[in-house]
């Protein structure tokens, strides 16, 4: 009899987890909490709980050649890099062309997965969902593959004195498109890819945007030479054996020669404290030309509140801020599982190869997703699927 697997979640990832279960013969049942399938790249107007969200404008920073899975190209028509809307209509012919809907089940969140008494030679878990009608249902699976996702508990660092500020405060969470911020004197807090973006859409509407960030960060573009796409041009095999023969000095400084050839980062206040291949930089086309016409302006680090004025740790102060817009990050929580699977040291999720948690005694549940790339996450999850469904295979 084929092995059961519940698939926890319908994004990208759980998706490509429910076609390896088919390709291995194993049989897939996947719960997604919401009514359609697509996770994060699906735009919703108003933020739901607990469920990831995008920015209306929001468009990848991966292209179409490095993001589809292996075996179902992008179509032709799609543009390299794609606004959100088509990322969500990719996912759907995908769905649609390996007849996977059938496995999910919707508006099914799943409340609690624990390994069943027998466990250490069955491998097998309980798992618990309530359903559209608020039901309990139970069942046992043979394997669990955690699709959830990464991005759902926004992190909001505590400022000094930020209860006296009169304004808006936000997390890029929150954050859906530019209207409510027309006019406005903004504060937007860190320098991620959210950040930068927000930054730039901002800067065009709000009286004056500030940026501030307390590393820094090392910008590059969406094209590198000839306008080809950068993560095509980089994310090379060739490439990754020069990086790991030449000594980590050497190469940060050859990419810091290019990165500055564009725009030098110690004149537009974004130089890093660390080198170009020491953390991933930020990928904008926009925001040293948003520098260079004053909208936006750099800040380094938030130091307190005090009513309506910022104080930064340079000793400058910004007056009558109407805004602040926290892009700060994210924590990645799994409240369904148990507390011993849900952490580590530093709150740090450890994994067997980023997938399996090293305490079970039968690896039959996988953590998918749950990593940074330089490149797509999309393929990575892939090969992540095709491994974690054979070994739940035995
Ligand atoms: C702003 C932003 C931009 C990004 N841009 C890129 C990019 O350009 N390229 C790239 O490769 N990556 C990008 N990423 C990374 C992105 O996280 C991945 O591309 C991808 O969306 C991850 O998919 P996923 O399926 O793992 O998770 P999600 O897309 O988050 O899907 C998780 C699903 O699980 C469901 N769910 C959650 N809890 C439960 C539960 N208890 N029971 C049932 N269902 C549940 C949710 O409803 C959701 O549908 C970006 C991320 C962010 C935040
Ligand atoms: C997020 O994780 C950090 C440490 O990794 C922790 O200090 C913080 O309390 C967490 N925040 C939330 C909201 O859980
Ligand atoms: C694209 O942006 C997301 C969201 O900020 C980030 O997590 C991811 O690492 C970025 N991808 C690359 C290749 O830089």
């Amino acid at each position: 009899m084929a092995k059961r697997v519940a698939v926890i979640g319908a994004g990208c990832s759980g998706l490509v987890c429910i076609k390896c279960c088919l390709d291995e013969g194993l049989e897939p049942m996947c719960f997604e909490s919401s009514d359609d399938i697509g996770g994060l790249w699906r735009f919703k107007e108003t933020q739901e709980m607990e469920r990831t969200s995008i920015y209306r404008s929001l468009i990848v920073n991966t292209s179409k050649e490095m993001m589809c899975f292996s075996d179902f190209p992008m179509p032709d028509h799609f543009p390299n890099y794609m606004h959100n809307s088509l990322v969500v209509q990719y996912f759907r012919i995908y769905t649609e062309h390996f007849d996977l809907r059938r496995y999910i089940h919707f508006q099914t969140t799943v409340r609690s997965v624990r390994q069943r008494p027998e466990f250490s030679t069955s491998g097998q878990w309980d798992v618990v969902t309530t359903g559209r009608d608020g039901r309990e249902e139970k069942h046992v699976f043979d394997g669990v593959l955690v699709c959830t996702g990464q991005y759902t508990q926004p992190i909001t660092p505590a400022f000094p004195g930020v209860d006296s500020f009169p304004g808006m405060i936000a997390h890029s969470y929150d954050y859906k498109d530019p209207d409510l911020y027309r006019g406005k004197r903004l504060v937007i807090v860190g320098i991620g890819n959210s950040g930068g973006d927000i930054a730039v859409e901002l800067s065009r509407v709000c009286e004056k945007t500030f940026l501030s960030t307390r590393t820094g960060t090392w910008i590059t573009g969406r094209m590198l030479s000839r306008g080809l796409p950068m993560d095509m041009m980089l994310v090379r095999r060739h490439l990754d054996l020069i990086f790991n023969l030449l000594p980590r000095a050497v190469i940060n400084w050859i990419g810091a020669r290019m990165l500055n050839q564009k725009h030098d980062h110690q004149l537009y206040g974004l130089q890093p404290k660390y080198g170009v291949f020491d953390q991933r930089p930020i990928i904008n086309d926009d925001l040293p030309g948003r520098i260079l016409v004053g909208e936006l302006v750099m800040k380094p680090n938030l130091q307190k509140f005090q009513g309506s004025t910022l104080m930064f740790n340079d000793g400058t102060a910004e007056e009558n801020i109407d805004a602040v817009i926290f892009c700060t990050g994210y924590n990645s929580t799994f409240p369904f599982l148990s507390s011993s699977l849900n952490s580590g040291p530093d709150r740090e999720l450890t994994l067997y190869k980023r997938i399996f948690p090293p305490s079970l005694e039968r690896p039959t549940l996988g953590i998918m997703g749950l990593l940074q790339t330089k490149g797509a996450i999309m393929p990575v999850v892939e090969l992540q699927a095709r491994w974690a469904t054979r070994v739940i295979n035995g």
